[in-house]
């Protein structure tokens, strides 16, 4: 038998561990990325984190087209703008890692654009199914923190800390509302991945819940192999 087709016990251990953390604009993604980053890492865990659309140049230079409210563009070239991004993302930075066996959060990734493109702009969900898994070759994250906060209150958060307009974030609040319950019944559909957390609460406490969801889970893996 060649080599590579020896099945290798310790493979499934040595995979990298890909999470990814979601929510409406204004939940806190970002910050809560950083900060269980700084926890893991001074636990000896060290953490990749990346995020999109960017993560990678192309991904980069395709954020900047997709949010520009100077642009116009119908849903479906904005959601091809998406996936192009994520298709560099996931060749380029997440297979690697995985590979690698890196811990890698992810500051959005597919649940985005079904909650945005599918909920928000009404777009096809099943036809967003299907290009998700094209552009991602089938990659699922293995763990799905959501970020649940009232439109409202996101947005309230997106437009105290920046006055720079972009494409999707100054929809209106109807939008952003189909977002968020979008993502709640992403959440209900897929129970066993994505993990909804209430990020109403002050930064500190919604850390501890997802420190402690993050480490339950590695445990639980790392007992199951
Ligand atoms: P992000 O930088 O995470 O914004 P914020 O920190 O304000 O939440 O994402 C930029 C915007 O892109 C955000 O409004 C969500 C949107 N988006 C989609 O509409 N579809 C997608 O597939 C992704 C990844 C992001």
């Amino acid at each position: 038998m060649p080599a590579e087709q020896v099945s290798d016990p310790s493979s499934k251990r040595d995979r990298g561990v890909f999470i990814t953390v979601e929510g409406g604009d204004g939940a806190g993604k970002t910050t809560l990325a950083r900060s269980l980053a700084e926890c893991l890492g001074r636990a000896g865990r060290p953490v990749r984190l990346t995020f999109e659309p960017g993560g990678t140049e192309l991904g980069v230079r395709l954020r900047s087209l997709v949010l520009d409210p100077e642009l116009e563009m119908n849903d479906w070239m904005e959601t091809w703008l998406f996936l192009a991004a994520r298709a560099s993302h996931v060749h380029d930075v997440l297979l690697p890692a995985i590979a690698a066996g890196e811990l890698i959060f992810s500051d959005r990734f597919t649940d985005s654009t079904l909650a945005y493109q599918g909920y928000g702009r009404g777009l096809d969900l099943d036809r967003l199914r299907r290009l998700n898994a094209e552009a991602t070759n089938g990659l699922t994250p293995d763990l799905t923190l959501l970020l649940d906060v009232p439109a409202e209150v996101g947005l309230a958060r997106t437009r105290a800390r920046s006055s720079v307009a972009d494409r999707i974030g100054d929809a209106d609040l109807a939008f952003h509302e189909r977002v968020n319950s979008g993502f709640r019944g992403l959440a209900s559909e897929h129970a066993e991945r994505i993990r909804l957390i209430d990020a109403s609460r002050a930064e500190s406490e919604v850390l501890i819940d997802a420190l402690s969801i993050v480490n339950e889970w590695l445990d639980a893996r790392e007992r199951a192999t």
